[in-house]
Parts: C-alpha cells; sequence; structure tokens
C-alpha cells in the first residue's frame, strides 16, 4: 500500500517534470486550419492567412497555468509557423514558434504547440513568425485570465474587447519580402491602418450606456508606432502586457508596435455613436483609420470631426511611457516571485548594450544589432544545441556593446548567458526612427528612458521602485532605454526588433540562457512531436 502511494507520487512527479503540467491545471484544446483566402480590408481584394477561415484568427481565451494544445494544420503551399507574443514558455522554448526554436510547418502538415501559461496573466497576441507571413495576417488575440479567487484590481468590466490594430499593406506579403526585403531594398510606406482586420468604420464596438468596458489594444502592424483614442471618452490604464498598473486616465494611448494595453472605457456620454481612432506616429503622412463605439438604441451614427492624437510629438511620448507604472499592491503573477518587488535593489551582474543601425551589406538594405546582421542558419538553432550539431551557430557571435564605426556583417548571431543572472540591458538608438524591441520568454523591468546616449549617470534617474514589467519596449530617435531582466528561464530565445522588415533583414539575435545542470527541473525534455528539419533531420527525439 504504502509502496503505491510512494510509486503515485513518483508517478505524479515524473509527470509534472516532463510535460511541465500540473495535472490539475485544465487543458484547452484547438484545431486550426491554415488556410489563404481573399480578404478586402482597404477595399481591394488580397490573399490573406485566414485560421479556421477566420481574418483576424481565433482569440485564444485562458485562465492563468492552463495548458493549450493547439493542434495547427498547415495548408498554404509553403512552411508556416506561429509564435505567441509574450507568452513566457517556462522552461520550454521549444514551443515559441520561432524558426531560431522550431522547424516549419510543412505544406499539409501539422504540428501540435503544447503551451502552459505558467504564472501569466493579461493580453497578448500569437502571429505567423516565418516568411513575412504576417503581412498577410494570421494573428489573432490571446487573453489570460485571473484565477477565480484571485482578485483583479477593478470592477468586472461589463464587456471585453479585443483591439487589433496596426498599419496594412495592399501589395502582397510575397512580394514585400521577395522585391522589396530580399532584393535590398526598404518597404515602401503602408497603405492604411486596420482594427480588427477592417478599415474605415469597418468595425462596431457595442456597449450600453453607463456601464464600463476593457480594450485591449495590440498594435500587431509590421513598421509604424500608433495613437489609440475614442471620441468623446476617457481611457484609463489597468493592464500592461501582464502588468496590472496604476490606473491613470489618458485622452490617447501610443502603442508601439509589437505592444499590448488594457484599458477601461466608461459610456458616460449622450446615446449615439463615437468614433475610435487609431493614427499612425512618427510618420512623414499621418494615416489614420475609425471603428465605431456604438451605443444600444443609438439613433445617430458617427459624426463630428474626428479627435486629435499626436503626430510627431516625442516628448508627448516619452512623457506618457515615463507616467506608466506598476500598482505594487494589485494582484497578477510577479515575473520573478522572489525578487521581483525588489528588482531595483538587486545589483546586475553585468550591462549588455544593444545599439540598432542599417548598414548597407553587398550592397543591399540590412538592419543589425551591435553591426551583426542576423542571417537564418539552416537549422533551427535550439536544434542545433540540443543535437550537438556544429557549425550551424558560434556562441558569443555578437558583441555585449556596440563597436565603433557604421559597418556590419552578416551571421547567425548568439549571445550566450547564464541561467538566474540578472542583467541590465540598455537599447541605444542613433537612428532618427522609433524602435520597439521584444525579448521572447521574460517579462522585463523598463527602468528608465530618455534622448541622447546613456551613460552610468543616467542609471541616476532609473525608475527602480514600480516600473510595469513587460516584453516590448520602445526606444525613441537618438535615445536609450535601459530594462533589467532576471534570465530565469533556461532556453534559447528571439531578441528582436517588432518592426517586421527590421527583423526579416536582421535586427535580431538569439539569446541562449544556459544552466549546465541539464535538468528537467530548469528545461522541459524535447517534445516527442518536435518536427526535425535542415541537420536535425534524421536525429531521435527520444534515446532508443
Ligand atoms: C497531427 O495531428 C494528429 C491528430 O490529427 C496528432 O495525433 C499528431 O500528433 C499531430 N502531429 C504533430 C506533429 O503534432
Ligand atoms: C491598486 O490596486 C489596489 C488593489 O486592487 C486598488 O485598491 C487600488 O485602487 C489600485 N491603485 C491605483 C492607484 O490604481
Amino acid at each position: 500500500m504504502r509502496e503505491c502511494i510512494i510509486l503515485y507520487f513518483f508517478i505524479a512527479w515524473v509527470l509534472v517534470l516532463v510535460h511541465g503540467v500540473n495535472g490539475e491545471d485544465p487543458y484547452r484544446f484547438f484545431t486550426w486550419k491554415i488556410t489563404y483566402g481573399d480578404i478586402y480590408p482597404l477595399g481591394v481584394k488580397q490573399q490573406g492567412i485566414l485560421i479556421n477561415g477566420q481574418f483576424p484568427g481565433p482569440q485564444i481565451d485562458a485562465v492563468t497555468n492552463e495548458n493549450l494544445v493547439i493542434n495547427v494544420f498547415n495548408y498554404l503551399r509553403e512552411p508556416f509557423l506561429l509564435s505567441w507574443d509574450g507568452i513566457q514558455q517556462r522552461r520550454n522554448s521549444w514551443q515559441d514558434g520561432m524558426y531560431g526554436t522550431n522547424c516549419p510547418i510543412l505544406p499539409g502538415k501539422n504540428f501540435t504547440y503544447n503551451i502552459q501559461v505558467k504564472d501569466q496573466i493579461g493580453s497578448f497576441f500569437y502571429f505567423p513568425s516565418f516568411l513575412f507571413h504576417k503581412a498577410a495576417g494570421g494573428f489573432g488575440g490571446i487573453r489570460i485570465w485571473s484565477r477565480p479567487k484571485i482578485p483583479v484590481p477593478f470592477p468586472n468590466p461589463a464587456g471585453d474587447f479585443t483591439v487589433l490594430a496596426g498599419d496594412w499593406f495592399k501589395t502582397n506579403h510575397y512580394i514585400l519580402r521577395r522585391y522589396f526585403l530580399e532584393s535590398g531594398r526598404n518597404l515602401p510606406l503602408p497603405d492604411g491602418l486596420l482594427i480588427n482586420g477592417r478599415g474605415w468604420n469597418g468595425y462596431t464596438f457595442t456597449v450600453e450606456q453607463g456601464r464600463t468596458y476593457r480594450f485591449r489594444i495590440s498594435n500587431v502592424g509590421l513598421t509604424t508606432s500608433i495613437n489609440f483614442r475614442i471620441q468623446g471618452h476617457n481611457l484609463k490604464l489597468v493592464e500592461v502586457e501582464g502588468s496590472h498598473t496604476l490606473q491613470n486616465t489618458y485622452d490617447s494611448l501610443d502603442v508601439h508596435l509589437g505592444q499590448s494595453y488594457s484599458v477601461l472605457v466608461t459610456a458616460d456620454q449622450p446615446v449615439q455613436d463615437y468614433y475610435v481612432v487609431v493614427s499612425s506616429r512618427f510618420t512623414t503622412k499621418v494615416l489614420t483609420t475609425t471603428a465605431v463605439l456604438h451605443y444600444s438604441y443609438s439613433q445617430k451614427g458617427v459624426s463630428g470631426p474626428i479627435p486629435w492624437g499626436p503626430t510627431n510629438e516625442v516628448a508627448w511620448s516619452l512623457n506618457q511611457a515615463r507616467s506608466i507604472r506598476w500598482n505594487l499592491t494589485a494582484s497578477g503573477p510577479r515575473p520573478n516571485p522572489q525578487g521581483s518587488y525588489h528588482y531595483g535593489m538587486i545589483k546586475p551582474a553585468r550591462t549588455i548594450m544593444l545599439a540598432n543601425s542599417a548598414p548597407y551589406i553587398n550592397g543591399k538594405q540590412r538592419y543589425a544589432v551591435n553591426g551583426v546582421s542576423y542571417v537564418p542558419p539552416d537549422t533551427p538553432l535550439k536544434l542545433a544545441d540540443y543535437f550537438n550539431i556544429p557549425g550551424v551557430f558560434n556562441l558569443g557571435s555578437i558583441p555585449t556593446n556596440p563597436p565603433g564605426g557604421n559597418g556590419g556583417y552578416l551571421q547567425t548571431s548568439v549571445m550566450s548567458a547564464n541561467f538566474r543572472e540578472f542583467v541590465e540591458i540598455v537599447f541605444q538608438n542613433w537612428e532618427d526612427s522609433v524602435q520597439s524591441w521584444h525579448i521572447d520568454g521574460y517579462s522585463f523591468f523598463v527602468l528608465g528612458m530618455d534622448g541622447g546616449q546613456w551613460t552610468q549617470a543616467s542609471r541616476a534617474r532609473y525608475n527602480l521602485r514600480d516600473t510595469v514589467a513587460r516584453s516590448t519596449v520602445q526606444v525613441y530617435p537618438r535615445a536609450w532605454t535601459a530594462i533589467s531582466v532576471a534570465l530565469d528561464n533556461v532556453g534559447m530565445w528571439n531578441v528582436r526588433s517588432q518592426n517586421w522588415g527590421r527583423q526579416y533583414l536582421g535586427q535580431q539575435f538569439y539569446l541562449r540562457v544556459y544552466s549546465p545542470a541539464h535538468s528537467w527541473r530548469d528545461e522541459l525534455p524535447i517534445p516527442r512531436n518536435a518536427m526535425l528539419c535542415g541537420r536535425a533531420r534524421g536525429h531521435r527525439t527520444r534515446p532508443l
């Protein structure tokens, strides 16, 4: 009897280690069919990427710690991959869905992602990460709800809306990739903006007077920061990529590429329809689009001028960014429960500085980090690392500080870091365009940002008390942004520009967070269904 009980606990423990799942955390199953289909977001017919016939793709709803089993069938004629922006994939970069971690799903094949949304809450999105497919759609919202007994720092809203907004090109994604990016040219200016896959007044949010709604806004565009606002209504900020914030009220909110915000909006105006507006930021020509906030029983359609929003004002945006702070007393899983409250008291083991640049290499436009322009290898880095396949990448093939000069070279760049290292990272931007940086597998603390060159003295103005933890941060033109992060998630993680042309042309690298223990406690084993491609083909995911 006693042996049975011990055996039972042993088996349960092995299951937790091997699958990274706890039997008590429920599963949600999804079957997704990826197809091409006609869409008309800006009035002209385009080839879009649909998920189960939908553009944007279906919403994912999950509760903290739940397991998502998403079986993706690729009916395109090209390889395809989905990635999950802001989902931390604890101990499990195997599921991250970037080409450095996963082989793409071949045409006619399927792959099942097993993702646990461990210790997370908040608003995120998924997107196609391979072959510039993001320009054709294939993205959708992810909402991670708090567990029922965990208090949320605001009353339950009457409704919860996802707003996937961003720039859009009428040009086919294949043309953008082949005739612009791969030919060494920059992308053209986008043709317009979309809200939930629709152009001007193409999408309606219906509300009832007197009630309060949550809007989760994600910038799913390719090249442009946006400003979001609703005619006649205030936006009360409550959440930023999984951090509950101090509930400041704004007229409008800047959302940089790849970022996600939740605001509460009370329908406290006369019963009629109002504009929901998105406009481009820091662009020579300002692009604008609108959706409709429709009050139930409204007889009056949208009217009046579209409300003002900032266009090129950098100081406005910087001030707003600095005002966004964490609500230290609100619930929410912490990025690193041991230290997050006191992130400002931990001394970083080292400072990494990352500078973006736009060099011409072999006569072609490229983008680089510390002078290195990333080129994808023939085998995903994670698999090469696991199977010890030499010659795919070299550790330390990207400097941790910007070299002098404006040159650049091509390299499959991987930076090494130790498990549990606490690092400070400074993003230094000497270009004239705003940057948006993302780190997979982590949520990091935004310590500070300002114009000019970062120096050690810049630390005097850091927010060491109550900044938000998030996964994507902007860097203003000719400015810096500093973050700190506890590298407590073993794996191979993509660090990238969220500007999709820049990412495609090399402004990215992989961060290999390594633990010499090789324990399943630190990293889950390779999934049984892992796809093997390139030089990993023919290897075994399990010993004989
Ligand atoms: C493909 O789908 C089938 C079920 O239809 C599933 O059993 C199989 O594991 C999936 N393949 C992969 C690689 O996940
Ligand atoms: C912070 O969260 C607490 C706890 O939920 C809440 O009572 C308080 O109003 C919030 N404070 C601010 C300034 O948003």
